[in-house]
């Protein structure tokens, strides 16, 4: 595994983590993979089923095993569910195989982009901004930890942010 080429981004459900991993998988014309969908089919089941079917213990499991394999097999640009940080052997997994990169978002543009979405449990009865602000918050020093680059989404294009970052892993 080529540390450089395999780009990991992480960050808060919302900060757009899949259509940057989509959008830069083209102009960097690497592999994408994304880890929830691959849960999903692999599962033949919506993660909100998961949750409530089989716990979300059992989501974590599944998610720190497809982690661990894609990283050990794959080479390309690799998008994370956002608790992805919440394991200690997930961090040291992806800090061992390849640059993290954290997408940040204000609670106010993370609130916007979920409102309308049923499909993430964590956030069932709390798309307001104080409980995402408290659940990230919660959450803010693991990703960090995590993190060799840093970016914030908020007000910027898509080409804005993919630009941001290619220009940040160029030698
Ligand atoms: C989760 C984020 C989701 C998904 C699951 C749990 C979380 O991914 O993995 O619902 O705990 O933050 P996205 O960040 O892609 O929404």
């Amino acid at each position: 595994m080529n540390s450089l080429q395999n780009l990991i981004l992480i960050g808060f459900m919302g900060t757009g983590k899949s259509t940057v991993a989509c959008q830069l998988s083209k102009q960097l014309n690497l592999p994408f993979f994304e880890m929830d969908e691959m849960i999903v089919q692999e599962q033949g089941m919506e993660i909100s089923n998961i949750f409530k079917e089989k716990g979300e213990n059992y989501f974590r499991d599944l998610e720190t095993e497809l982690l661990k394999n894609l990283l050990q097999k794959e080479t390309g640009i690799l998008s994370c569910g956002g608790g992805i940080i919440l394991r200690d052997e997930n961090i040291q997994a992806m800090k061992n195989h390849g640059t993290v990169i954290l997408l940040t978002a204000k609670p106010e543009t993370i609130l916007k982009r979920v409102l309308h979405n049923q499909s993430r449990p964590v956030l069932n009865g709390k798309k307001n901004i104080n409980d995402i602000t408290k659940l990230m918050k919660e959450r803010e020093e693991r990703y960090h930890i995590a993190a060799d680059i840093i970016i914030s989404t908020d007000d910027k294009s898509l080409s804005q942010i993919c630009e941001e970052i290619i220009a940040m892993i160029t030698p």
